[in-house]
C-alpha cells in the first residue's frame, strides 16, 4: 500500500508533460483543458507495432479521436478501428487511408455499410447474420472477419466485458453459430472471407483472460478450417489491454502482452486493436478549482470546473483516478478530499477521494492524469457546459487540435 499522504506519483503523467507551465496554458486556453503528449502517443504506436507488425494493429479510435490523432496514427503506420458512421467520417475526413480502415459495430445501418464499402475499407468486421445478409444486398465486395464470442471471462467492469456468451457482439463458438457465419462469408461469391476476430473486453489486467482467449480463437481457427478447407488469415484479438491508471495498478506491458499472445499462438498471424492502451496515459486534464467545502464528518468538496462531462468514466463504471495540484507536485497530501464537478448531481464525482495538500483552495489548478482515453471521446454538454479544448504538445510547444466549445456552440443544432 502506497502511503495516502505521499506526494503525487509523477510517472502517472507523461514525460513531454511534467514541466509545462501549465498555469500558461491555462491561462490562454482556458480550462477544463485536455493537454496530450504527442511523443507518448507516437511512442505507444511504434511499441505495439514493434510487438505485432504495425500492418497487424488498428488504433480503436473510440477511445479518442480527431482529424489530428487520425494523422497521427496514420503517420505511425498503424491502421484505424471505427465502429460507426461518425468514426469513419472523421477518419476519411482527416485523409486517413481506407485500405488501412477496419469497420466494426453490432448494428451497422444500410447507410454505414454503404459509406464502408465506397469508402473502401480493409474490411468490415461482421457481427450478425442480418448484416452479413446486408453486405451482400448492398453490394459490399470487401473482406470480412466474423466475430466470435469466446465465452471467455475478462475480469473487468461488466459494461465493458464483451466475450462471454452473454455478449451482444458476434457469433458465438459455443452455439456453433461462429462456424456456421464462417462458412456463409467462406461460400459467398461476394464476401471475401478476412479471418475472425474477438474482444473480450477493455481495461483489462489479467493476461490470463487473453491467453484462454487466444486459445479459445486458435480452436475457432483449426475447427473453421477443417470445415470449410480455407485457412483463416489472420485472428484479430481487438483491444482491451489496462492502462495504469492509479501508482499501484498492476497495468501489463504491450510487451508481456504481446508475448501472451505470441505463445498461446505461435503460428498465427495475430492482429489487435489498443485503444486505451494507447491514449489513456497519454493525456492529463487540467481543472481549476473553484469553491472549496468542508462537510464536517463528511468530507471536504474541492470542486472543478468540469466533471462527469469531461470525464464520465467515475459516474459509469466508478473508476479511480489520482489529482493533484501541478504548483505543488512534492508536497504531501494529507487531505482525503471529493473532487467533485460542477453538475446538478451529487454523482458527478471526478474522484471521489483524492488526496490532496491541506491548503486546496479556491483558483488552484487541479489535474487528473491519465484521461487521453474515452473522456474526451465520451464527453458531453450535459448542464449545457461547453466541451473542453484538446492540445497537443511536442517538444514543449503545444497546439490546439480541437478548439474549446463556445456558447454560441450550444444553440447551433437549434432551428428555432
Ligand atoms: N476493439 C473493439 C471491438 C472494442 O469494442 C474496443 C473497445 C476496442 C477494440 C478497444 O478497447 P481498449 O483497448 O480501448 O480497451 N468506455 C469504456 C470502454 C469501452 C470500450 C469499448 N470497446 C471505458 O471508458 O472504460
Amino acid at each position: 500500500m502506497t502511503d495516502p499522504a505521499a506526494p503525487f506519483d509523477l510517472t502517472l503523467v507523461p514525460e513531454g508533460l511534467r514541466a509545462l507551465d501549465l498555469e500558461a496554458l491555462a491561462a490562454e486556453y482556458g480550462t477544463p483543458l485536455f493537454v496530450y503528449d504527442e511523443d507518448h502517443l507516437r511512442a505507444r504506436c511504434c511499441e505495439y507495432g514493434r510487438h505485432f507488425g504495425s500492418e497487424n494493429v488498428a488504433y480503436a479510435s473510440k477511445a479518442f479521436l480527431c482529424r489530428a490523432m487520425a494523422r497521427l496514427v496514420a503517420e505511425e503506420g498503424l491502421g484505424l478501428d471505427v465502429a460507426t458512421g461518425g468514426e469513419l467520417h472523421v477518419a476519411l475526413n482527416a485523409g486517413f487511408p481506407a485500405e488501412r480502415l477496419l469497420f466494426h459495430g453490432n448494428n451497422k445501418s444500410d447507410a454505414e455499410i454503404a459509406a464502408a464499402r465506397d469508402a473502401g475499407v480493409a474490411a468490415v468486421v461482421g457481427d450478425s447474420d442480418d448484416e452479413l445478409e446486408r453486405l451482400e444486398r448492398l453490394g459490399y465486395r470487401g473482406r470480412v472477419l466474423v466475430r466470435v464470442t469466446p465465452g471467455v471471462e475478462a475480469h473487468t467492469h461488466e459494461y465493458i466485458e464483451t466475450g462471454t456468451e452473454r455478449s451482444k457482439f458476434g457469433f458465438s463458438f459455443a452455439t456453433g453459430a461462429a462456424l456456421a457465419a464462417v462458412e456463409r462469408v467462406v461460400r459467398s461469391e461476394r464476401l471475401a472471407f478476412g479471418g475472425l476476430h474477438c474482444h473480450i473486453g477493455s481495461q483489462v489486467y489479467r493476461l490470463d483472460s487473453y491467453g484462454k482467449a487466444a486459445t479459445v480463437m486458435g480452436e475457432v481457427a483449426l475447427e473453421c478450417e477443417r470445415a470449410t478447407g480455407v485457412g483463416v488469415p489472420v485472428l484479430d484479438l481487438g483491444g482491451g489491454l489496462g492502462a495504469r491508471y492509479l501508482a499501484g495498478d498492476p497495468a501489463p506491458s504491450i510487451a508481456e502482452y504481446a508475448r501472451v499472445l505470441h505463445d498461446a499462438l505461435p503460428d498465427q498471424r495475430i492482429a489487435v486493436e489498443p485503444g486505451r492502451s494507447i491514449a489513456a496515459a497519454a493525456a492529463i486534464t487540467v481543472y481549476r478549482v473553484g469553491t472549496v467545502k468542508a462537510v464536517p464528518g463528511v468530507t471536504t468538496y474541492v470542486a472543478v470546473d468540469g466533471g462527469m462531462s469531461d470525464n464520465p468514466r467515475p459516474v459509469l463504471y466508478g473508476a479511480g483516478y489520482e489529482a493533484y495540484l501541478p504548483d505543488r507536485v512534492d508536497a504531501p497530501r494529507p487531505l482525503t478530499a471529493s473532487v467533485a464537478g460542477k453538475h446538478c448531481e451529487q454523482g458527478d464525482v471526478v474522484v471521489p477521494d483524492a488526496h490532496l495538500p491541506v491548503d486546496v483552495a479556491p483558483g488552484d489548478l487541479l489535474v487528473t492524469p491519465v484521461t487521453g482515453a474515452y473522456g474526451y471521446s465520451m464527453a458531453s454538454n450535459y448542464n449545457k457546459v461547453p466541451r473542453p479544448a484538446v492540445l497537443f504538445v511536442r517538444g514543449g510547444e503545444a497546439r490546439v487540435v480541437i478548439r474549446r466549445e463556445t456558447a454560441d456552440d450550444l444553440t447551433r443544432l437549434d432551428l428555432d
